[in-house]
């Protein structure tokens, strides 16, 4: 099979090496790709939002397959667009529809639906600018601390949470007047949830479903879950409160519901759902929905995933997934990741990677990297490696993550040495 992966972070390096595992891979092709995807795969200057490029090269290269590896081409229709035009209708996308994409493209549209499907989340409302007035006296009726969320899109800013109301009151005005553009001219109040936090993935061919291993992933940028919210700092699998137990009532509550709720509406979805969980004294509540895999859970789950990916994928396209076998490894994966200095905020870009080759106990994945004119490894990114260890137990796996980490090197690196250790 020739197949076409778009993306270009961590999680595309960890599918990319994934299907390149793969006995029925022919070709893998990476758009656009960073240096590491390179390694596994014929990397493509394709954005992954050009469709029109991306429906060239597809036809050019005859590809069987295209694998979507990011939110923006899925929450932009790429599914739709492969399957309203005949040249290419027969190829199948391996991602859900632009309406079914709207469990994370709208985060009103995703807390609707869990009402309507009765599936466990926080309370909440959604304002507008119209209705500001009201979601200031709501916030009253809330204890602190209070949650908005901009209702679309904003890889990974729009949630804010805020310790006191007159803070909660000042950000809803400011996000209503625009603060994240578009995406929040609607806002989301809810209510705050404590517990620890689960990322739960599964494939559907939109009838079946099957359980990928599940990871906890680090977002804050200092030790000690300290400073901003990234896009991940590193991650762990097995979770151990993700036990026998909790998943059943994951999937009994949450799950099924879900992709027998998105099937009754009509929804077509043939791809991953990520379950963005808290563990509420026990009780498994969502949220968030993501209509891809995480990143850096990837970094960790692919690890886990024994199976064959691609066949996996043909029984999503096929929607025989219930005929295929998901089976998981064993061991724990872990995953720390290195990030430029000043990520999330300003960081500088370019600076040379060395080390890499000196890893061979782990598995280096590439996040933010590119090649300078001199076909050096350069930083090119906020996150810019994964380091990914296998272990007999989690301290086995971290062990190995952070020697790697240690030897990789350029300037400004940073990367959390707390990974997994408060599990
Ligand atoms: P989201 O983009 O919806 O995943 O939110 C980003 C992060 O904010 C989550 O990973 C949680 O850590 C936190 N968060 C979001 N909603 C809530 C909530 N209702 N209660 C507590 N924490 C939340
Ligand atoms: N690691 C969280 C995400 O991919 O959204």
């Amino acid at each position: 099979m020739k197949i076409l992966l778009l993306g270009s972070g961590g999680r595309e390096h960890a599918l990319a090496w994934k299907i390149a595992q793969s006995p029925q891979l022919e070709k893998l092709f990476i758009a656009p790709g960073n240096a590491g995807t390179a390694n596994v795969g014929e990397n493509v200057a394709i954005k992954a939002n050009d469709f029109d490029a991306i429906k060239a090269f597809v036809l050019d290269k005859k590809i069987d397959m295209v694998v979507v590896g990011p939110e923006d081409p899925l929450v932009n229709g790429i599914y739709d667009y492969f399957k309203n035009d005949a040249s290419i209708a027969a190829i199948p996308v391996i991602g859900p529809s632009k309406d079914a994409a709207q469990m994370e493209g709208s985060k009103d549209f995703a807390k609707r639906f869990m009402q309507r499907h009765n599936i466990p989340t926080a309370a909440y409302q959604t304002f507008t600018g119209e209705n500001l007035e009201e979601g200031l006296k709501f916030l009253e009726t809330l204890k602190a601390p209070y949650v908005l969320k901009a209702d679309g899109l904003c890889a990974g800013k729009g949630v804010l949470i805020l310790p006191t109301l007159e803070e909660a009151k000042k950000e809803l005005k400011e996000m209503l007047s625009g603060m994240f553009g578009n995406a929040s001219s609607r806002v989301v109040i809810e209510e705050f949830m404590s517990g620890i936090e689960c990322s739960v993935f599964v494939l559907t061919d939109g009838k079946h479903y099957k359980i990928l291993p599940e990871a906890k992933d680090y977002k804050r940028v200092g030790e000690h879950d300290t400073g901003l919210n990234t896009g991940g700092m590193g991650s762990v699998s097995p979770v151990p409160f993700a036990t026998k137990e909790w998943m059943k009532k994951v999937e009994d509550r949450i799950i099924r519901p879900t992709v027998e709720g998105l099937a009754a509406e009509g929804l077509d979805y043939k791809g991953f759902i990520f379950f963005g969980l808290i563990n509420v004294d026990g009780e498994p509540k969502v949220i968030e929905y993501n209509c891809r895999m995480g990143d850096p859970e990837t970094e960790t789950v692919m690890l886990r995933l024994k199976s064959d990916i691609v066949e996996l994928f043909k029984g999503v396209a096929a929607g025989n997934l219930d005929t295929k076998v998901l089976e998981q490894d064993p061991r724990s994966a872990v995953c720390v990741m290195l990030v430029s200095g000043g990520y999330p905020q300003h960081y500088d870009k370019g600076y040379v990677i060395s080390g890499i080759d000196q890893v061979k106990e782990s598995i280096v994945f590439h996040a933010g990297t590119a090649f300078n004119d001199k076909g050096e490894v350069v930083t090119a990114g906020g996150r810019v490696i994964a380091v990914s260890s296998y272990g007999k137990d989690k301290a086995e796996a971290l062990a190995l993550s952070f020697k790697g980490a240690r030897l990789i090197d350029f300037e400004k690196k940073h990367f959390r040495s707390d990974i997994g250790q408060d599990l």
